[in-house]
């Protein structure tokens, strides 16, 4: 086995790199935790096959965790929209006994470097309604965002195709959902980068107020969970005014 750079080599049990032609068959076990993780979160089942995790893993695309036996523990991979300018760090998916050891951090992170690496200029973009997700992406300098800020064409909103919140989708114009969208723009840092190049001492101070200040996760987290039992409940009783209208129209 080809040795692994040392940010690759993250602790003597697991192991975080880009997934090689060795990860090839354990593309089966990754689709079906998939399933299985979202079966049991009540998301329907995402669709995604084997073929297709293969094709991100032949491609380079691909995020691999796995543990002192090759087993794997954690996945996800990158995606592109709009030829590359936007990219999406999709199918994060830790096995549930490896939940809660910051492996899901790990191969985000390796996800994000990799994106950086081969996308400088896109967008880096996701959506979700999991707050560890939030938070991880978070840390990653990412920010919530309107849906309006990301991709328009078909393709990308195809994937939230198979979730069971679709049609809250769809009803709202693609504006809202469950998920909340998050992006991280380069331009940020570049703009940041140059004013500090500039080297003026009083702008420096200055520079996060005037480009890009961080988002802070953990001030917003509580108004996050409030705005997500809100869009359930909201979205919940659009759907109940919906079914009971069609049956005082069917009577
Ligand atoms: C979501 C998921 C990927 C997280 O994996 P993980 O390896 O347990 O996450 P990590 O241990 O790296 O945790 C990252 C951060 O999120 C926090 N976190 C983890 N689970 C959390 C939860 N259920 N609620 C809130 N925060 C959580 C952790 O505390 C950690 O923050 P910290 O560094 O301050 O301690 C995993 O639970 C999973 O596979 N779920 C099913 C699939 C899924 O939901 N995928 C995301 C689709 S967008």
């Amino acid at each position: 086995m080809e040795k692994l750079s040392a940010s690759e080599v993250l602790t003597n049990n697991y192991t975080v790199q880009v997934a090689t032609t060795e990860h090839l068959h354990l593309a089966e076990a990754i689709c079906h935790e998939m399933e299985e993780s979202a079966k049991a979160r009540g998301t329907g089942i995402a669709k995604r096959s084997p073929e297709y995790l293969r094709d991100k893993i032949n491609e380079g695309k691909a995020i691999i965790a796995t543990d002192s036996e090759g087993n794997f523990i954690g996945f996800c991979y990158v995606e592109t929209w709009e030829h590359g300018k936007f990219v999406a760090n999709s199918g994060l998916i830790v096995k549930p006994e490896w939940r809660k050891y910051g492996i899901a951090k790990a191969v985000k992170a390796r996800a994000f470097e990799l994106s950086r690496t081969r996308y400088p200029d896109a967008k880096i973009i996701g959506i979700t309604t999991s707050l560890a997700v939030m938070k991880i992406n978070s840390e990653l300098g990412y920010e919530p965002t309107t849906f309006s800020e990301l991709p328009v064409n078909d393709a990308f909103w195809k994937g939230c195709q198979s979730c069971v919140n679709y049609d809250v989708l769809t009803r709202t114009d693609r504006k809202h959902c469950l998920c909340t969208g998050m992006i991280f723009d380069p331009e940020w840092e570049r703009k940041k980068a140059e004013r500090e190049k500039e080297g003026d001492e009083a702008n420096v101070e200055n520079v996060q107020e005037e480009t890009h200040e961080k988002w802070n996760f953990l001030k917003d987290v509580k108004v996050l969970e409030r705005l997500k039992n809100i869009k359930e409940k909201m979205f919940l009783k659009m759907a109940e005014r919906r079914a009971n209208k069609l049956t005082v129209n069917r009577d």
